[in-house]
Order: structure tokens, then sequence, then C-alpha cells
């Protein structure tokens, strides 16, 4: 998928990355874009640019802004067929008032934002994570991220988004460090949801669980050379 990321500050910059690791396209945006290179380092399809080059570059925005920006953010997203992922919350933080709302308390953001972008599929999720808790989403047990949207089709891509999993390997160095995550690719990781790898006892082979989009689930295995083969180079 391609997705455009508006604010790539702590939230925006981590969920952003976790999908580039998960092999989406993405580009993450700042009003000072070569701040973010550190960010697309180590992803195969990631991007910096402003903030208008994000929303004409995604297919799916992430807004992940102030939320005292979003009129101005959202503003190039009216009448457009861009895919919403909204996760800020209505509040400010200053150093003497601490958290204060910035909409009224019988209202909330999402509705505010419905009400601004009528025909725009909106989903709201991870608005309730910590960008530290999204850091360790692997841990056990998994975190569970509740979502809600407007239109029936953004459902398959707020779950997609939401539960996308692959299956990476990290090689150990001579120096005993860890190589960053390597995606196993093809044939192992698809369009599904790949987990729970194990290794046979002889270690010739890798057994694995798919998830299917419609829900069904199945066991593979394959050849652990398949591992060898995204082994880098000396
Ligand atoms: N932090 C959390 O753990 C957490 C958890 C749940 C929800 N949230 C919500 O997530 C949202 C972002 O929080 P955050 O902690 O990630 O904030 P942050 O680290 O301050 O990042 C916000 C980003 O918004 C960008 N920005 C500010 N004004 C802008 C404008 N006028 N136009 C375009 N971009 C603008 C900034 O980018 P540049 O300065 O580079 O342009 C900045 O990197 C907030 O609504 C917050 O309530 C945060």
């Amino acid at each position: 998928m391609k997705i455009g990321i508006i604010g790539s500050g702590n939230m925006g910059g981590q969920i952003g990355r976790l999908w580039g690791l998960a092999g989406h396209e993405v580009m993450f945006s700042s009003r000072n874009p070569q701040k973010l290179l550190p960010l697309i380092d180590d992803l195969e399809a990631g991007q910096v640019g402003t903030v208008a080059n994000a929303i004409e570059f995604g297919e799916v925005i992430l807004l992940a802004i102030n939320y005292w920006t979003i009129k101005e953010a959202i503003e190039p997203l009216r009448n457009s067929d861009k895919i919403i992922i909204d996760l800020t919350n209505p509040y400010k933080w200053s150093e003497k008032e601490g958290l204060e709302r910035v909409i009224e308390e019988d209202t909330s953001g999402a509705e505010t934002l419905h009400a601004e972008l009528k025909t725009s599929v909106i989903i709201k999720a991870f608005s309730s994570h910590s960008a530290d808790a999204l850091a360790k989403h692997h841990s056990n047990p998994r975190i569970s991220v509740l979502y809600t949207c407007n239109k029936k089709e953004g459902k398959t891509v707020a779950e997609t988004l939401i539960k996308d999993r692959d299956i990476y390997v990290c090689f150990m160095e001579k120096d005993r460090t860890w190589t960053k995550p390597i995606n196993l690719g093809d044939p192992v990781n698809t369009s599904a949801n790949e987990g729970v790898p194990s290794i046979s006892p002889d270690g010739k082979y890798m057994f694995f669980g798919r998830e299917e989009q419609d829900g069904t689930g199945n066991i593979y295995w394959v050849s652990t050379e398949i591992i060898e083969q995204v082994r880098p180079a000396d």
C-alpha cells in the first residue's frame, strides 16, 4: 500500500516505520523533510517529502499531527478519495496547564473530523496507544488495537494495516551484535499474515502459520535454506 504520513514525530515516525518494514511504500512528511532522512535509512520503499508531496503520494494518509494544526493539514484532503487514518487526540500540552482539551467536552476529535471531511473514508485507530507501546508490539501479550471506520471500504485497509505481519530474520554478526531484521520474502511472506515460525530439531525445516484475509489459516513448511538465501554477504 502507498501511505503518506502527515506528522512524522513520535507517533507518525514510529507507525510509518513499522509499515515500511512490513513492505509498504511510505512517504514521511515534514515542514523540513531533510530531518526525516534517518527514518528511511533501512526501508526499501521509504521516502521523505513535504506535506503536499505525502498527500499526493499516499492512497492512505496517516494524520499524526498535533491536533491544533489539523484544520490547516486537512485542507488539501477535502473532497479527495484518500483513505484517512486519524490517530490525533484533541489535546495540547503546556508546562503550565498540563494536558488541555482543545475542543468542547460534548464532542470528540473523530466527530469533528467527520464533520469537516464528510465524503472521506476515515479510520480512527492507534490514538489510545503510546508510541513506545507500538514500538514493542511484538512483545507478549501482543497489543490490541481498536478501530472504527465510517465506511465499509475502509475496514479491509484498517485491518490490513493493523494486523499486517511477516516473518523476519536477524543474523548474529562476528562481534555478537545482531543485524537489522531482514524480511524472509517470497515464498514465505505474502499479502496474508505470516507468523509463529519454528525450526525443526534437525535445523532443516521452518514451520510457520499463515492467516488469510478471509480469516482462514494454515501451517506451512519450507527448507531453512531460505534463511541462508537472505544472509548478508560479509
Ligand atoms: N505521543 C504519543 O504517545 C501519542 C499517543 C497517541 C496519540 N497521540 C496523538 O498523536 C498526534 C501526534 O503526537 P506526537 O506525539 O507524534 O507529536 P510530535 O512528536 O510533536 O509530532 C507531531 C508532528 O506534527 C508535525 N506538524 C506540526 N505542525 C504541523 C503543521 N502545521 N503542518 C504539518 N505538520 C505539522 C510536526 O512536524 P514538523 O515540525 O517536522 O513539520 C511534528 O513532527 C497528537 O494528536 C497526539 O495527541 C500521541
